[in-house]
């Protein structure tokens, strides 16, 4: 099989959706969200699994990029829009893995330099401190957006933090270091799929299993072609196993460097992806396209 070809490209609106097919598992549809989310049918996705762009945060150099609004309160409710018309994309048992970090306010500055280290720093803009807020202010940006996701009708199930043993060192004399992340997991019903099992942890004596907790121990994970976060594959694995089942498709609005489009085919699951920034696109395409679906696996095994 062309491994090439395990990702089809659809960067027009004029072919209407058609889900991709299990021997060609993945569909990166190019474009910016907001437009290219209602082009999908209701119901389609079992899971969602996405870290949008962080507020402020990133600058990805293109139009219409999520997270460089001026004002928080925008960046909020464009998030909360796309994030309905997710719910509508996703089956009335489907489960949502939002993955998201808090901010500090930018203390009036207007530009960040790039750091050696993390090109990905550069920032030709910084967000006006909000209104209500004082510099050096934490935002708390990751809760607004999950109680306001609650409020707009989502099911809030569970907080999970995402700690990270090998994070950024940060140069600050008078807080800690931030080495921890948020992932919530929403869901769209009161009743949903969850295959509790497929996760289910070790206990200390090695000789049962639990349910798995709420923190999660993972390291970051470079990805040398691309300048900005991708998350972790052993992240999404836990979020995949739990919430799809083999051949289900899988949903990552903001696909990045495909880091969903991997697990998925890593677990024989299907994927769509939405991504605004083409060269992206085809860093996600190099990376895929190495990855061996795994069809001879349990749902249970997480590979290495
Ligand atoms: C944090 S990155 C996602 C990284 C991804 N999880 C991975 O592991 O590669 C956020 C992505 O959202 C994309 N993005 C920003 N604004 C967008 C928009 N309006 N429509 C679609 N994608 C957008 C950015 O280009 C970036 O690739």
């Amino acid at each position: 099989m062309n491994l090439e070809s395990n990702l089809l490209h659809n960067d027009t609106l004029q072919e209407p959706f058609r889900a991709p097919p299990a021997d060609e598992p993945i569909l990166v549809i190019a474009g910016d969200v907001r437009e290219m989310i209602k082009t999908i049918p209701d119901n389609t996705f079992q899971c969602a699994i996405t870290s949008p762009p962080y507020w402020g945060v990133r600058d990805y150099g293109v139009k219409n990029q999520i997270g460089a609004e001026p004002n928080l309160e925008d960046y909020i409710s464009d998030l909360v829009s796309i994030f309905s018309e997710l719910r509508r994309t996703l089956k009335p048992d489907g489960t949502f893995w939002l993955n998201i970090g808090n901010t500090y306010t930018s203390g009036g500055r207007k530009w960040r330099q790039e750091d050696s280290k993390n090109k990905g720093r550069a920032m030709s803009y910084r967000p006006p401190t909000p209104p209500g807020l004082k510099k050096k202010d934490l935002i708390g940006v990751a809760w607004m957006l999950a109680m306001a996701c609650q409020r707009e009708g989502w099911y809030l199930r569970n907080d999970i933090i995402w700690y990270k043993p090998n994070c950024q060192p940060e140069s600050v004399r008078d807080r800690l270091t931030v080495s921890h992340e948020y992932l919530f997991l929403f869901t769209k019903s009161e009743r949903y799929y969850f295959d509790q099992k497929a996760i289910k942890e070790h206990t200390k004596n090695g000789n049962g299993k639990k349910n798995k907790r709420t923190v999660w121990s993972i390291n970051t994970e470079p990805c040398p072609e691309a300048h900005f976060a991708v998350f972790p594959r052993a992240l999404v694995r836990p979020c995949m196993l739990a919430g799809t089942k083999v051949n289900n498709l899988v949903f990552d609005p903001f696909y990045g460097a495909g880091t969903v489009g991997i697990v998925a085919k890593e677990f024989s699951r299907r994927c769509v992806g939405i991504e605004i920034k083409d060269e992206y696109i085809d860093i996600a395409r190099k990376r895929t396209a190495s990855v061996q679906r795994n069809i001879f696996s349990s749902v249970s095994q997480t590979p290495k």
